[in-house]
Formats: structure tokens, C-alpha cells, sequence
């Protein structure tokens, strides 16, 4: 039947003469071990995982069709960094530009890609690409500027791994339980979702090298031992070659680098991903935070451990500049100050805020919003009050003005563009005001995924010529699901005119269960578009004098209780003749209703 589909889609296009791929992605559960601790159910594609990088040319279209066969849980994939042009309605987040895919159910994604570099794709269901649905993008250049160099190409991906599956860790970390919003703490780094990897090079030979962080939380540096890396490009954006002998890399972004291999030889080139401990609340004593592999020049010799690192130095970001030259986009046209900050709501739990508000998921997706509001589709009101939401005009200059007013290290993505870092505070810098800028570089870094410092600030700039929904978000995993997300609706009457969007995306609401609305403003309504009862809303804010200091004191009475009543219950146990193998969790977390492959497993007595 998907075959019938191709046959007709590549039947209409067939006029067009651009190279099309066609590809299928049969989401499954799989089981894997890939830090050889501890084997759990993973998301694989075609019973792969890891899942292999998916390698295209640029001027390619591709058609993927992904069916759905989880069985337990909705998914749906984005395409990081691709900017969508025309096609706004297949960048994939549910809730924005499309509806889940509910299990047994497929979806075509169809879009053509016109830009060269480093990608990734992943699911963009809430929480679940940690469960490992994340896989390299590269978009192959036949005009790649650095060609001629170039002898041979490697893919790296890094990511923190998880023994528990994200449905309990999510249940677990916005709850009553979690007041402060501790995010839980990975227990391996891997490289390309593996270990001990090795990629067979040669002597004096040049490898364009490119780097992913697909992880759910973690940054990291990444160095290779005794070998300098020249960057050319970051996030897609080709940089003029500069040399860096660490780099950092936060959830989300890329790197390609150009390495050359000692003509003599020598011994194998280790290289490290170190995971920044700083963004964890605790250190476990379990927590492994470097994974290595290795450049191997011969296969007889030995793979050397990695010499320690004292001093985590990696190249500043900012220092780069696109191979392009583009000037810093001046004359700004629209300013957006989102101050964001972190704190309890009524239930108790610790949600993400900018201005004041956490996001939550319409009940129309977004872009449906746009299509069916018609002249209203210009008022932000229509996209309701809890989505962050802001109604650009095309073609203008847009600038993101972003305080970081909490004490933890954020990288924010969006979609459907790369922004230039206009400015980039330090740590503890405070808000962003006209006074303490620091000087504009005339020739700034671009790319689609910052760092934004503690309690610092970044100010970003873009070009509004993409019409379609786009996301603008933090990138770790867990302040995706406490609600630090906002929505930008670029030059939406423009986008009525120029979207068709396929007939089965709306189907596809339609066979969610429950279905999904696809027509009105973000509560549904279709006959007064300005009328937003009923839309879907976060928990109250806490009672007036109900502080978040006294949660935290009122859980921790609560725990110390609970801990009293195990014991007593533990003490009981010991008395009784059998006590029941599996039980208990042994990394503590918590057990989800939902682990289809998964026998619980026993704790090793
Ligand atoms: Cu890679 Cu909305 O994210």
C-alpha cells in the first residue's frame, strides 16, 4: 500500500528532475546494551540501532515513510537544522506542524534539501529521542570548499545513555517529588550509540570529520589526542578554518573538522567525548562521563588509553566566522525578549518559564491554526496563551534577545533557521540591557543551536524568509517537557498562500485517539477564533504564601517518612521466608507501565 503511494508520488513529480530518494523507517522496540551495563528496550528503525546516519546529496528530495509499529507509544520525526523552506508542515514536531503518529500508523515525510552540511533527525515526541530515535543527517556538498583536502570522511555522534526508559524518568522529573527540577543523570557517554569504536585511517591522510551531539542532557568535549582539528563548518554554516584543539558541543549541535594523520604514522589516535559535569545537580559514584574510540592506523597495535586532561579549555564558538563573510544583519525590525526562568507551579513540580509562561501543547496544532484562521492568523491570541507564541512579518530582521535567569547552562535551538550571536554573555552577566553589550562583531558566528550561559544572556539574529511555524526551544530533553519552548509564526497569511499540505496529515489527526482537532484557533474553536476557553493550560501557580522552599521542605518530611516506613516494611522482609527477585529497581527509578520487552531485572543479590 506505501508502495502505491511512492508509485503515485513519484508518478506526479515525475516531471521533476532532481535525484528523489525513497526510503522506509519501520519504527520498533529493540533490546540493546550498548555500554555493556545494562540491556534495555531501545527505538530502532528497520530492527537497526544504532540507528545508521542517513547520508543524501545536496538538491536531493527525499520521501521517508515512517510506519509506526511501537505498539505502546506515539512518535514522530524531526529534521534538525533543515530549514524546511516551503515545506514548514513536514519539520515534525506533534503539536506544531503535524499530528503523533499513533501506533500502526504511518506518515510521509517529503521534502527537498538545499542545504550542505552536518544533520541529525530524531523524534520529536515529547521526551522519547533519548530512548535512542536519533541518527546522523549529512547533507553531502559536491561543492563542499574544502574537496580537495579532503581523503576521507568519518561520522561521530555522542550521546549520554540512560538505563531506564524516558516515560518513568519524565513521570519522575516534573513531579511533586522533584521541587528543584533535578534532571536525572545519565549513566554512560557513548559514541556513535556504542562503544570502543574504531574508524580505520591512514598515514597522511586528511579526514573530514563530522560531530553530532544527539544527547538527551549532556554537552561535551570532544578532543582527539595529539592532534589539532581545523573547524570548517558548525551547524551546517561553512566557517573559515580555525584551529581548536577541544571543542564543546551541546545537545544539538555539529561540527565537521579537518584532521591530517602524521605522514610517519605513529600509534592509534585516541579520541574522548567527556560529558560536562557541570550541568549535573550530583555526581553518582556510577556515572561514567568519557567514552573513547580511536583513529586506527593499524590494526596490530595496541589502542591506547587516553592521556588525562586537567583543564577543559575548548574553542570559543564565538570565534567563528562564516566562510560567506555575511555582515551582522543590523537595522533590527522586531525585537523578542524572552526572559526565561525556572519554578514551581501548584502540583508542586518545577516547570520552565519565558515571561512568565510554560508552554503547553495546543489542541489544534499550530500550523493548522494558521491555515484554517485566515485573517486572524496575524493575531498571536488565535495560537492561545500558553504556547509562548509570536506572529512574525516576513522579511524582516528579527532579533532574540534570551536572559538566562537561572543558574544552569541552556542550549536553544530553532527551527526552520541558523540566527547570528550577535552577543554572548558570560556566566552571572545578568540580563541583557543596551548598556552592557558587548561589541557587535562585524562578521558573526551563525548556527542554529547557542549556548546560553548562567544567569547570562545571548542576542541572536535572523532574516524572517522561511513562512512556516517554528520552534524555538531549549535542547535538553527534560526543559523540552517542562515546557521551555516558544513558537514563532513567520508570515502566516503568506504561508496560507504557499502551504498544500497533504490531505493525509490530516488524516493522520484524525485517527489519533483520541482525534485531533485541525481546524480553529488553539482551543478549537472555529466560530470565534478570539475565544480560547477551554485550551489546554499548565497547573495554577502556587497558592499565595505556599513557597517553593517549603515543597521542597514539605517532600523532604514526606520522603524521610517514606524511608521510615521501607524500613520498617525492608525489616519485615528479612523476617519472611521469600522475598520476590525483581522488585525492586535497581538504579532506583521508577518502573513504567509501558516497557513492552522488558522482564523488570532482578537486582544482582
Ligand atoms: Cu533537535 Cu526541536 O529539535
Amino acid at each position: 500500500m506505501l508502495h502505491a503511494l511512492w508509485l503515485l508520488l513519484a508518478f506526479l513529480h515525475g516531471a521533476a528532475c532532481t535525484k528523489t530518494t525513497y526510503l522506509e523507517f519501520n519504527v520498533t522496540w529493540v533490546n540493546r546494551n550498548p555500554d555493556g551495563l545494562h540491556e534495555r528496550p531501545v527505538m530502532g528503525i528497520n530492527g537497526q540501532w544504532p540507528i545508521p546516519a542517513l547520508h543524501v546529496t545536496k538538491g536531493e528530495r527525499v520521501v521517508i515513510a515512517v510506519s509506526n509499529h511501537l505498539g505502546n507509544e506515539t512518535t514522530s520525526l524531526h529534521w534538525h537544522g533543515l530549514y524546511m523552506n516551503g515545506t514548514s508542515y513536514m519539520d515534525g514536531p506533534p503539536g506544531i506542524a503535524q499530528c503523533e503518529i499513533p501506533p500502526g500508523e504511518s506518515f510521509v515525510y517529503d521534502f527537498k534539501i538545499d542545504q550542505p552540511g552536518t544533520y541529525w533527525f530524531h523524534s520529536h515526541t515529547r521526551g522519547q529521542y533519548p530512548d535512542g530515535l536519533r541518527a546522523p543527517l549529512i547533507v553531502n556538498d559536491p561543492e563542499n570548499p574544502s574537496k580537495e583536502e579532503v581523503d576521507g570522511e568519518i561520522v561521530l555522534s555522542f550521546s549520554d545513555w540512560y538505563h531506564d526508559l524516558m516515560r518513568p524518568l519524565l513521570a519522575s522529573f516534573v513531579s511533586v517529588t522533584n521541587p528543584t527540577g533535578a534532571e536525572p543523570v545519565p549513566k554512560s557517554a557513548l559514541i556513535n550509540d556504542s562503544q570502543n569504536v574504531t574508524v580505520a585511517i591512514q598515514p597522511g591522510k586528511t579526514y573530514l570529520i563530522r560531530m553530532v551531539n544527539m544527547a538527551a542532557f549532556a554537552s561535551m568535549y570532544v578532543w582527539f589526542q595529539g592532534h589539532s582539528m581545523r573547524v570548517v563548518e558548525v551547524d551546517g554554516i561553512y566557517t573559515e578554518p580555525t584551529e581548536a584543539s577541544m571543542l564543546y558541543l551541546t545537545a544539538g549541535q555539529r561540527y565537521s573538522v579537518l584532521i591530517t594523520v602524521d605522514p610517519s604514522g605513529g600509534t592509534n589516535i585516541p579520541f574522548v567525548a567527556s560529558m560536562d559535569e557541570e550541568l549535573f545537580d550530583d555526581i553518582p559514584d556510577d556515572l561514567n562521563s568519557n567514552v573513547t574510540g580511536w583513529l586506527v592506523l593499524d590494526n596490530a597495535k595496541e589502542l591506547p588509553t587516553p592521556s588525562n586532561v586537567d583543564t577543559f579549555e575548548a574553542l570559543d564558538d564565538m570565534s567563528l566566522r562564516p566562510l560567506d563573510g555575511s555582515a551582522a544583519l543590523d537595522k533590527v525590525d522586531r525585537t523578542i525578549t524572552l526572559d526565561m526562568k525556572m519554578d514551581n507551579l501548584g502540583d508542586g513540580a518545577n516547570y520552565a518559564f519565558f515571561n512568565n509562561n510554560t508552554y503547553v501543547e495546543p489542541t489544534v496544532p499550530t500550523l493548522y491554526t494558521v491555515m484554517s484562521s485566515g485573517q486572524y492568523s496575524d493575531n498571536p491570541i488565535v495560537y492561545g496563551s500558553h504556547t509562548n507564541s509570536f506572529v512574525l512579518h516576513g522579511n524582516e530582521t528579527v532579533e532574540i534577545i534570551l536572559n538566562n535567569n537561572d543558574d544552569g547552562k541552556h542550549p536553544f535551538h530553532l527551527h526552520g533557521h541558523a540566527f547570528q550571536v550577535i552577543a554572548r554573555s558570560e556566566e552571572d552577566a545578568g540580563s541583557y540591557s543596551e548598556g552592557n553589550t558587548l561589541s557587535t562583531p562585524a562578521v558573526p558566528l551563525k548556527r542554529d543551536t547557542v549556548l546560553v550561559q548562567p544567569n547570562g544572556y545571548a542576542v541572536l539574529r535572523f532574516r524572517s524568509d522561511n513562512p512556516g511555524v517554528w520552534l524555538f526551544h531549549c535542547h535538553l530533553e527534560w526543559h523540552v517537557a517542562s515546557g521551555l519552548i516558544a513558537t514563532f509564526i513567520e508570515a502566516p497569511l503568506e504561508l496560507q498562500k504557499t502551504a498544500t499540505i497533504p490531505p493525509d496529515h490530516y488524516d493522520l489527526c484524525a485517527r489519533n485517539k483520541p482525534p485531533v482537532p485541525t481546524l480553529g484557533n488553539a482551543a478549537g474553536n472555529v466560530d470565534d477564533l478570539l475565544d480560547l476557553n477551554g485550551e489546554p493550560a499548565p497547573p495554577q501557580p502556587l497558592p499565595a504564601g505556599f513557597t517553593t522552599k517549603g515543597i521542597i521542605a514539605l517532600v523532604i518530611s514526606i520522603l524521610n517518612g517514606l524511608i521510615m516506613v521501607g524500613m520498617i516494611a525492608w525489616y519485615g522482609m528479612l523476617q519472611s521466608p521469600a522475598t520476590e527477585p525483581g522488585a525492586g529497581d535497581e538504579d532506583g527509578g521508577p518502573e513504567g507501565e509501558n516497557q513492552p520487552l522488558l522482564a523488570g531485572p532482578g537486582p544482582g543479590t
